[in-house]
């Protein structure tokens, strides 16, 4: 039937559009209580005294718990997961009377309905002392190398050539520094728990998650129980970003909140604590310097990042990945630190690094062709990589030329008049500017369990999870097509820990490792039953069940990444060229156009995937223009912890935007050819936008977001300068 590649409607999007599809909070098992929490104020020290008796005798309110009465968890070490943090300990909540930052959780309250909980929780008082601790103000003066060496993929220092000496003798060279702010994920569904304990002792959790074997896991080690004992529900997933890849403490308190009350227990954040309980994209300062020859070709890049993490946990991320394979030089050098803040672990949001790093790096890209006096785009194809010059191997697939070209060309890039602040509308300011993105290609081991029924339907399941790109629709087509099935007749099951293991839906994997699971399992099948007692060569394995009366037939299947990434190095690609229009005497920003074209491998979905990469470009406006977690380095708290004050783009703020996929096929990283196109989507569109800010206005802005004041400030800065 050849599904792979159909635009197919999202096959769960008649329950999400009807409200059918039930979300963790959504869930109502029965005699369900509520549970509030009560938060630190100070951002570090000690809680000295906490009164509950007021909070307590709120009719209604089943108990209120705090470090005094908490149960004593187990908490049995955790092998840290691919999603936490290598060094230093997740918080735990309610364990003692420490507070580590601003809003950390000291008390729950667990009422009969969720507006007693919430009412009774601003009754608890409570006193505090505070104590010494790593600070509130974000020093370079204070940053450190990440303290876990294990992980290759930060290292604190890494140099191709002599990256300094280069720099010294090149004739052409430009430096700067670059700001990202805080920012948070934001995803519309808020971090939800409900918890409930059987009278066995096994304990069900309905959860945002974006990976529910790792909760079950967490929480296993955390109450000390057996794997069997407790199961992960997570069906559906209103967006994450990278929210849900961790067990955060809210889960933890969930379950324990359930076991005081002996009775199922929903834990659902409020917006504000969404900008606590989980983690954030960490503020990030970087300084880029490039030389080149006087024909425009890079010699050295050299990038140095200070990323923000907690005093409790050592996040690092790949914000320097990108530079030493995005361009042909031949020498480049990175050096990663990190400044602790007493504040709440930062975790990945889409793209994490990759996102940050290249914002950086193609700001600078564009500042060095202008120094040069090229076209960006043709200083940044004169310094095309053919081969991954860091890991010194092949690239198992790069069409990026490919995307350069097509999106140069459906942008109008040759209209762009080189010099800057040239091009008009009206009392309008117009700049096109263009940036490139990159994201690497990943595999984990999936597996899923198929059955494929003699009516000729199939059902396969796995517990992966579906945060909004899709998973239900394009996994249901690679069955379909493996199967040679209507799409219509294949039913995909995910979400539950319960079923075959499945790897963290996140890093842009999932397509590449379970959708080769579901085809491995589907080959598997279809060669099962061509095996069995009476099976005719070349009939459909429906046609043989049936001919044989069984009902059905099922198999377990699974994939894991082959030997490739020991020969090839594999990424996925995009360029992404925009328009903004500049209001010079308000200094407000519009992008009526933004158009990038990605070499993601094979697209099985062609729909989903735009609605992805279009997806990607709106949170890129909003990482470009509005969004800023604003941090009070005297309180230790974010601002704007809502979504009056925390902006991101609304659909008035969004205008013409244009998605292409180029062909493209990755079948060395893996058999479906895929490589994943969701964080890419969202990498690149920062730059692109002040890029073409500087284009517009002769101003270059290195600090996000570009929000009206920066812009005249600048401005007027240019003009007394
Ligand atoms: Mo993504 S930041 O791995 O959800």
């Amino acid at each position: 039937m050849g599904a792979i590649g159909k635009p197919v409607a999202r096959v769960d999007g008649p329950a999400k559009v009807t409200g059918t599809a039930t979300y963790a909070a959504e869930f109502h098992p029965e005699n369900m209580a509520y549970a509030a929490l009560v938060h630190g104020t100070i951002p570090r020290g000690w809680i000295k005294s906490i009164a509950t008796d007021a909070a307590e005798s709120v009719p209604g309110v089943i108990a209120v718990v705090t470090h005094l009465n908490a149960p004593r968890l187990p908490w049995k070490p955790v092998d840290a997961a691919p999603v936490d943090p290598g060094e230093g300990e997740q918080l735990r909540p309610l364990h003692s009377d420490e507070i580590l930052f601003a809003g950390q959780p000291i008390a729950l309250v667990i009422a009969e309905s969720q507006e007693t909980a919430r009412a009774a929780a601003a009754l608890v008082s409570f006193t505090c002392v505070p104590s010494d601790g790593a600070g509130l103000v974000f020093d370079r003066a204070r940053a450190r190398p990440p303290s876990d060496g294990t992980r290759e993929s930060y290292p604190a220092e890494w140099e191709r050539g002599d990256a300094e000496g280069a720099f010294a003798s090149a004739p052409r060279r430009i430096e700067g520094s670059y700001l990202q702010p805080r920012l948070f994920h934001n995803a519309m569904e808020p971090h939800a728990t409900i918890a409930a304990w059987d009278d066995e002792g096994k304990l069900t959790l309905w959860d945002k998650s974006q990976w529910v074997d790792n909760v079950r896991d967490q929480i296993t080690r955390n109450f000390g129980l057996a794997e069997d004992e407790v199961r992960v529900i997570s069906p559906f997933v209103g967006g994450a970003f990278g929210s849900a890849l961790r067990c955060w403490p809210h889960v933890t308190m969930a379950a324990m909140a359930a076991r005081i009350a002996r009775r199922p227990v929903r834990l659902e954040l409020t917006r504000r604590e969404l900008y606590t309980a989980v983690g954030y994209r960490p503020y990030t300062l970087q300084d880029v310097k490039l030389a080149a020859d006087e024909d425009g070709r890079l010699r050295s890049v050299i990038q140095t990042a200070y990323g923000l993490t907690s005093a409790y946990e050592d996040y690092g991320e790949e914000v320097l990945d990108p530079v030493g394979m995005l361009y042909d030089t031949m020498s480049a050098r990175t050096v990663y630190r990190l400044v602790e803040l007493d504040t709440n672990t930062p975790t990945p949001m889409r793209g994490p690094g990759a996102v940050t790093g290249v914002f950086a790096l193609e700001m600078a890209i564009d500042e060095m062709a202008d120094a040069m006096d090229m076209d960006p785009l043709e200083f940044r194809l004169k310094n095309y990589a053919e081969r991954d010059l860091k890991k010194d191997l092949p690239f198992s697939s790069k069409a990026l030329r490919s995307c350069y070209e097509t999106a140069a060309l459906r942008f109008g890039w040759e209209k762009r008049d080189p010099r800057r602040r040239a091009m008009h509308d009206g009392n309008m300011l117009v700049g096109y500017g263009m940036a490139t993105a990159v994201w690497p290609a990943m595999q984990a081991p999936a597996s899923v369990r198929i059955r494929l029924f003699a009516n000729g339907t199939a059902v396969v399941r796995t517990a992966a999870s579906d945060m909004g790109p899709g998973t239900y629709t394009s996994m249901t087509q690679v069955a379909a097509d493996r199967l040679d099935l209507p799409v219509e007749r294949v039913t995909f099951e995910l979400g539950d820990s319960s079923l075959p293991m499945a790897p963290v839906h996140g890093g842009s994997m999932t397509m590449a490792s379970v959708g080769n699971a579901v085809a491995a399992g589907c080959k598997k099948l279809r060669d099962d039953i061509a095996r069995l007692d009476g099976a005719e060569d070349g009939e459909h394995p429906v046609e043989t069940l049936m001919r044989l009366r069984r009902d059905s037939f099922e198999v377990d299947g699974a994939a894991e990444p082959g030997a490739e990434a020991g020969t090839h190095s594999s990424y996925a690609f995009g360029a992404v060229f925009a328009e903004v229009r500049v209001d010079p005497d308000f200094g407000t920003v519009r992008v009526p156009r933004l158009v990038g074209a990605y070499d993601g491998g094979v697209i099985v979905n062609p729909r989903t995937a735009r609605s992805q990469a279009i997806g990607g470009m709106v949170q890129g406006i909003g990482m470009a223009l509005m969004e800023a977690g604003e941090w009070d380095d005297r309180l230790g708290r974010v601002m704007n912890a809502n979504l009056a004050e925390y902006l991101v783009p609304v659909h008035a703020d969004v205008e013409e935007l244009e998605a292409v996929f180029v062909e493209s096929e990755d079948r060395i990283f893996n058999p479906l050819g895929v490589k994943g196109i969701a964080e890419i989507a969202l990498c690149g569109v920062a730059p692109a936008i002040a890029n073409a800010v500087w284009h517009a206005t002769g101003l270059r802005i290195r600090e996000l977001p570009l929000t009206p004041d920066r812009l005249l400030m600048a401005e007027q800065a240019a003009r007394t300068s």
